[in-house]
């Protein structure tokens, strides 16, 4: 029988390129994003459809636990009982420290670990009730950490600061959910060329002065080992793995894909 993922932010970037992977591997997938990306949505969706897979779309912002607790419902409902939530979703901001306003501050942990919390929490409780998960066939909780979980980015420090939250909070989820047979692990992503690293490229460049397009350019050349800019299907690759079969013995990890820039 297909197995059943909700991949949250997945209208666009690295979340599209995890949903399409893990369709190809042979799972029924849930796109989510806010409805300003519905139109994209619905597009991944389609995608899947064409790969022979079912899919639907849950609109929900990942803030708000009630709309993440319907989500969950919509997946269920239309692709039947869950295995595996992949919390996605994320914002970045390029601030210096001493310019952060609260509500900046806010929006980060909000969306970035609320976000993690509200999924995390909700798919567990509908996993521990639906009764399917066990040691041979575990349940999956997957979170986007960073490099910057690692080592923070100057500029991106709440950023970074909120993925540090993400690593250490599916830390004890793996542990509170050893028992129930569901695994939590992280993906930590390097320089990925989607529309997050286009924002941070152009901000980057407003307070140094580097023309748009430069900085992920130098980042790329001093920093990645391969010497290439991440692409979204390079994490989905890992991610694959994660939400597969062969990881059920990994639990708790916060797994790098950067092309070599940390090493852990
Ligand atoms: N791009 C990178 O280099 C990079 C590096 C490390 C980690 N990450 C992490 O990977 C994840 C995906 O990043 P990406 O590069 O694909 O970014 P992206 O901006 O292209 O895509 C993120 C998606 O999440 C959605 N989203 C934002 N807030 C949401 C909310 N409240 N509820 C539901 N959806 C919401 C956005 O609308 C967007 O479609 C993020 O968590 C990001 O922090 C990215």
């Amino acid at each position: 029988m297909a197995r059943v993922a909700i991949v949250t932010g997945s209208s666009r970037g690295i979340g599209r390129a995890i949903a399409l992977r893990i369709a190809h591997d042979g799972y029924d997938v849930c796109i989510n994003d806010i409805s300003a990306n519905r139109e994209n949505c619905e597009k991944t969706a389609k995608e899947i459809q064409d790969l022979g897979r079912k899919a639907c779309v849950a609109i929900a912002d990942v803030s708000v636990l009630k709309e993440v607790e319907e989500m969950i419902q919509t997946a269920v409902k239309e692709l039947g009982p869950l295995n595996t939530m992949i919390a996605n979703a994320g914002i970045a901001q390029v601030k210096p420290l001493l310019e952060l306003t609260e509500e900046d501050f806010h929006r980060m942990f909000s969306i970035n670990v609320y976000g993690v919390q509200n999924c995390f929490q909700a798919s567990a409780k509908q996993l521990i009730a639906q009764g399917n998960c066990t040691a041979k066939n575990p349940g999956k909780m997957i979170s986007a950490a960073s490099i910057v979980a690692f080592k923070p980015f100057a500029l991106l420090s709440h950023y970074s600061s909120s993925k540090w939250a993400v690593r250490g909070l599916t830390q004890a989820y793996a542990m509170e959910m050893a028992p129930h047979h569901i695994t939590c692990n992280a993906y930590a992503p390097g320089i990925v060329g989607t529309a997050m690293w286009d924002l941070i490229d152009e901000r980057l460049g407003a307070q140094t002065g580097a023309k748009v397009g430069d900085t992920i350019k130098k980042y790329t050349n001093e920093l990645i080992a391969q010497k290439r800019t991440s692409v979204p299907e390079d994490v989905a690759k890992l991610v694959s793995f994660l939400a597969g079969p062969d990881s059920d013995h990994v639990t708790g990890q916060t797994q790098v894909v950067d092309g070599g820039i940390i090493f852990t």
